[in-house]
């Protein structure tokens, strides 16, 4: 009789973007966020439809996992954590609102047939670190996990050889690097969960003109520490608020007005009355220089404990990428590998990799994409004007002619993405030698503020040609400098500060993606296409109904389905606008 499977289902819930995840046997199959199949961003109750997808994708039943690997151990740091209630029992009523959910939570393992599986769980941050860990277990290097908080803790290292992960330090609530960022984010008028990546691209627009005083907002300690400004951020006297309502978790305002307004002079910003002047802005710089200040003491701190040039990231912060692009610049670690999902919905596969005890290896090569398919997904589109390519390299073609006539596509191919970041599978695509495709791409098909800076997805074999110290960033983890000679190629992409956030890709784990760059090489020269997400203020579409309803309501031009292509003046449902400038300049 053959030994039985290994079937380790791993489930994150109860903060932003819950996720599942499915390990069978030692190989990563599936993960996906809820969010793709709720349609409700930063969806933070149970994953219903991402674990049905994750069992449905290896062919297995609820009765078939193993073990149910949870990233959550309330117990963890007990003593800490009672004599810090103890002095301050209004925290209290924070940890009661999570003991409610207890119950809801067996019911919902009834109903989804996994209560007979084997509950394994670890410490949030735990799971955080695998994720990073996984991407190269030969290479023993050191580990960062840096957020807002799990488990009482809002920063861990450790260090990892071929044989384990020991963890050499934490830092313990109330004091958070992600807290201070999100607070001075709810500052600046930016309210919703997630927002933290409005401030990272208004920054670039900024100086730092506000970094003495935010530097007593948030102090290093000697060696591995920071503190928390607890007049600034007074989070023991009035516990943070964190509520889940339809599905989607708010946190309100957890900063001091007077103490912040006194310091800096300048007052909250309200978004519905003030737009954004460059004082803001200021703020915006001053934010990012200084969390990029006490990040970088966290990773000396690493290094001097360690000694080692290879660094794995994980943790919400670890998807500032403004940061990670300059860490070989201004640290010892060379090596630089961040999670595909540094965010929470990334504690499911951590916690499914841990609980394999074992190295992990993950399906089709590329750790950022295991979700559903378009067939996997359901819900096929109406739409009947539709040209279908019988093979991949007439499409290619095709799809790179059109985007370098100023054309901009839809792309929906392959399987879903893992983590916030589309990487090609579910991604707008444009030409990004266009000035003025970046106003046109923020104003009439993302709808969102002109700041936002675009990303490019670039053939990872000639990221050194246009990018200054640039390393490999397949999960689109790293902002770089792009080099003098070549800005004016790429002006779409080239962020106010000469930065630009890339994806390296490569045709061993991404074959269908690399050839559409390739032929786009081929007739423009420019190895890299912008890459945007393809939504439109919703979570990233998943299946091919999503993508139509985005694709019809936004100035997109084609939508590519697999193989099958809908060209919007075919559709004659709004006109096409080729109305790009060449000779436009880029603006702020
Ligand atoms: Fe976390």
């Amino acid at each position: 009789m053959p030994p039985r499977s290994s079937i380790i289902l791993g489930i994150s819930f109860g903060h932003g973007d819950s996720s599942a995840a499915l390990v069978v046997d030692g190989h990563l199959v599936a993960a996906a966020e809820e969010e793709r199949f709720t349609r409700i961003k930063h969806y933070a109750l149970f994953p219903t439809e991402a674990a049905k997808y994750c069992l449905q994708h290896a062919g297995l039943k609820p009765s078939d996992v193993t073990i149910l690997a949870i990233p959550k151990q309330q117990w963890k740091h007990a003593g800490r954590r009672l004599s810090t209630y103890w002095r301050h029992p209004q925290l209290f009523s924070t940890a009661g609102k999570r003991r409610e959910s207890a119950p809801k939570f067996a019911n919902w393992l009834k109903e989804m047939g996994l209560g007979r599986a084997r509950m394994f769980s670890c410490e949030h941050h735990l799971a955080h670190l695998a994720t990073a860990r996984c991407l190269n277990p030969e290479e023993p290097m050191a580990l960062l996990s840096l957020d807002g908080m799990g488990d009482f803790t809002s920063a861990t290292m450790a260090v990892a050889d071929e044989q384990k992960t020991q963890i050499l330090e934490r830092i313990f609530f109330p004091h958070s690097l992600g807290y201070f960022y999100t607070g001075m984010t709810q500052y600046l008028g930016f309210p919703h969960y997630g927002d933290e990546f409005k401030v990272m691209g208004l920054s670039s627009y900024g100086t730092p003109r506000y970094l003495p005083v935010l530097r007593e907002l948030i102090r290093e300690n000697d060696g591995f520490g920071f503190e928390l400004n607890l007049e600034a951020f007074p989070i023991l006297r009035n516990p943070i608020q964190f509520r889940i309502e339809k599905g989607q978790p708010y946190i309100d305002p957890f900063y001091s007005t007077g103490f912040l307004t006194q310091c800096l002079g300048i007052g909250p910003r309200n978004p519905k009355r003030q737009p954004i002047e460059q004082v803001h802005r200021d703020l915006a710089k001053s934010i990012q220089c200084r969390f990029e200040e006490v990040a970088d003491h966290l990773l000396h701190a690493l290094y001097a404990k360690t000694g080692m040039k290879s660094l794995g990231l994980s943790g919400g912060c670890a998807h500032n990428s403004v940061w990670v692009g300059k860490i070989p610049k201004r640290t010892p670690f060379q090596n630089i590998y961040v999670a595909p999902a540094c965010h929470d919905a990334g504690l499911a596969a951590g916690a499914a990799i841990l609980a394999a005890r074992s190295i992990v290896s993950v399906e089709g090569g590329h750790w950022g994409l295991l979700g559903p398919t378009i067939e996997e997904m359901g819900q096929p589109a109406e739409a009947k004007k539709k040209k279908h390519f019988s093979d991949e390299a007439s499409l290619v073609r095709w799809a790179a002619e059109r985007l370098s006539q100023g054309e901009i596509i839809g792309l929906a191919h392959g399987r879903l993405e893992f983590g916030p970041r589309a990487l090609g599978s579910r991604s707008i695509l444009a030409d990004p030698r266009y000035p003025g495709m970046r106003d046109r791409l923020n104003e009439r098909v993302k709808h969102r503020e002109t700041f936002r800076p675009f990303a490019a997805s670039v053939q990872a074999e000639y990221q050194n040609d246009w990018f200054f110290n640039s390393f490999h960033s397949p999960h689109m983890e790293a902002v770089f400098e792009v080099k003098p000679a070549v800005r004016d190629q790429i002006p779409a992409v080239v962020h106010a500060d000469n930065t630009c956030r890339i994806q390296s890709v490569e045709k061993e784990t991404q074959s269908f993606y690399w050839n559409l760059i390739e032929a786009f090489r081929q007739l423009t020269g420019i190895p890299m296409l912008i890459n945007t997400s393809f939504n439109d203020s919703e979570p990233i579409v998943a299946s091919e109904k999503d993508a139509m309803a985005c694709f019809l309501k936004s100035d997109l031009d084609h939508l590519i389905i697999d193989q099958t292509v809908y060209s919007k003046a075919e559709l004659n449902e709004v006109a096409t606008t080729k109305d790009l400038d060449a000779s436009q300049s880029v603006t702020a």
